[in-house]
């Protein structure tokens, strides 16, 4: 059944794509899988996405990670809804700002200090401010994708899963000025970033890190160094926790792996899908936001810490992330069984809340959308980094393993 009277799917999609360059103003979202991704999404309930043409899915798309408790879900609703009533933004700031602020600060264990703005990139462009400011240099080194708007850095990631190479030219539209000022650093490769150090002595302000998600244990080992030769270098350690916060651990990697940072941004995960972002850090070093200026007109915008603080209260009542590993081991478990039980040459790699959909082989492009075309025609909307939600039951796990397995029997065939 359709779920709006009007355009199906893809005809909406190829509206957009007239509209809108990639059709989407997130290139993540773009669709591509003609006919069997969903072209657009119109509604979404628990774990579950309807598409213009009423098709249902499973989803681990999770709005691409923000989405932690699910989709409409009760209690964050009904905390937006309730502050609705009262107001949005005002010319003054909101109690709710503080509330949140020392509910983060609680839970955080690099948080001493924390403030607000609406995007993760925003939020890293103001701890890369911050740090530049306080350490009197210029010179940022990045490891992973921060957003787009740090994406400087000849060679660097400029969209997740975009690979970047450490040489090349600036990316289009960034002066080269400016790009020569940031330095990209594949994961785990203490080899390049000592090679920064020692090329650039007393000039690195910085190193701002997101783990990799296929290997992100291997931040047992790489957090430590990174906080040692950083310490040793007289350069801020900045951690990206805007997927692996309240995912892996509430606190993210740093409570994950008991390396505290000097400055991080929460995103995603902290409001259910409400835009929010949260820069938080050592009182001192928040302090140089006296002279580093950042500020935003929606900074405190009431209706993302309200949810915030609802998706908190959750957290603090259930278990939320012991949830998303347990659930997430059962489901991917559950996946690399059917992908060698069908001779699928792929395998989910990484920590159970986000891990890695990985394609090894020289066809490894034309098995993945064999295999993401499958996952949609049984009704699974996947992408290559996948989440549980909260709203997963035990029951949802079940089904979805089981129209997984369907698809890689699809897929194989
Ligand atoms: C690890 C990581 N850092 C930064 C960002 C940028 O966040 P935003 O899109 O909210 O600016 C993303 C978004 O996908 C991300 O996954």
């Amino acid at each position: 059944m359709k779920e709006i009277d009007g355009p199906g799917s893809w005809e909406i999609a190829e509206s957009m794509e007239r509209a809108i360059p990639w059709g989407s103003s997130t290139c993540s979202k773009k669709p591509r899988l003609f006919p069997d991704e969903p072209g657009a999404i119109v509604r979404g309930r628990g774990c579950r996405v309807w598409d213009a043409d009423g098709r249902e899915f499973i989803d681990f798309r999770n709005g691409l990670g923000p989405v932690t408790l699910g989709y409409a879900f009760p209690e964050v609703d009904a905390a937006v809804r309730a502050q609705l009533e009262t107001g949005v933004v005002f010319g003054h700031p909101h109690p709710l700002e503080g509330e949140v602020a020392e509910m983060l600060i609680e839970r955080i264990p690099g948080a001493e200090q924390a403030r607000f703005l609406k995007t993760g990139g925003e939020a890293l462009a103001a701890c890369i401010r911050i740090a530049r400011c306080v350490t009197g240099r210029d010179r940022v080194v990045q490891i992973g994708y921060n957003g787009w708007l740090n994406a400087l850095a000849a060679g660097g990631v400029t969209l997740p899963g975009r690979e970047g190479g450490g040489v090349g030219s600036p990316p289009p539209g960034v002066p080269a000025a400016l790009s020569a000022l940031h330095h990209a650093c594949p994961w785990n490769d203490l080899e390049t970033l000592d090679a920064y150090f020692t090329a650039y002595p007393g000039e690195i302000a910085a190193v701002v890190v997101a783990a990799d998600y296929a290997t992100m244990a291997a931040g047992a080992t790489f957090y430590p160094a990174l906080r040692e030769r950083t310490e040793r270098a007289g350069a801020l350690l900045v951690l990206d926790e805007i997927v692996t916060g309240f995912r892996i651990a509430v606190g993210g990697v740093q409570e994950r792996f008991g390396v505290v940072p000097d400055l991080s941004v929460f995103s995603k995960g902290i409001a259910n899908g409400l835009p929010l972002s949260a820069y938080v850090g050592r009182r001192d070093v928040m302090g140089a936001l006296d002279r580093a200026i950042v500020s935003s007109t929606f900074g405190g915008e009431t209706l993302s810490l309200a949810a915030a603080r609802a998706v908190m209260r959750v957290y603090a009542e259930r278990d939320v992330v012991a949830h998303l590993w347990r659930q997430g081991e059962t489901l991917w478990g559950n996946l690399n069984r059917s992908f060698r039980a069908h001779g699928v040459n792929a395998e989910v790699r990484g920590f159970w809340p986000c891990p890695a959909l990985t394609f090894d082989g020289p066809d490894r492009a034309a098995v993945r959308e064999r295999f993401l075309r499958a996952a949609y025609r049984n009704g699974v909307s996947l992408y290559d980094v996948s989440y549980v939600n909260f709203s997963h039951d035990d029951a949802a796990i079940a089904e979805a393993s089981a129209r997984l397995d369907a698809a890689c029997r699809d897929a194989a065939a």
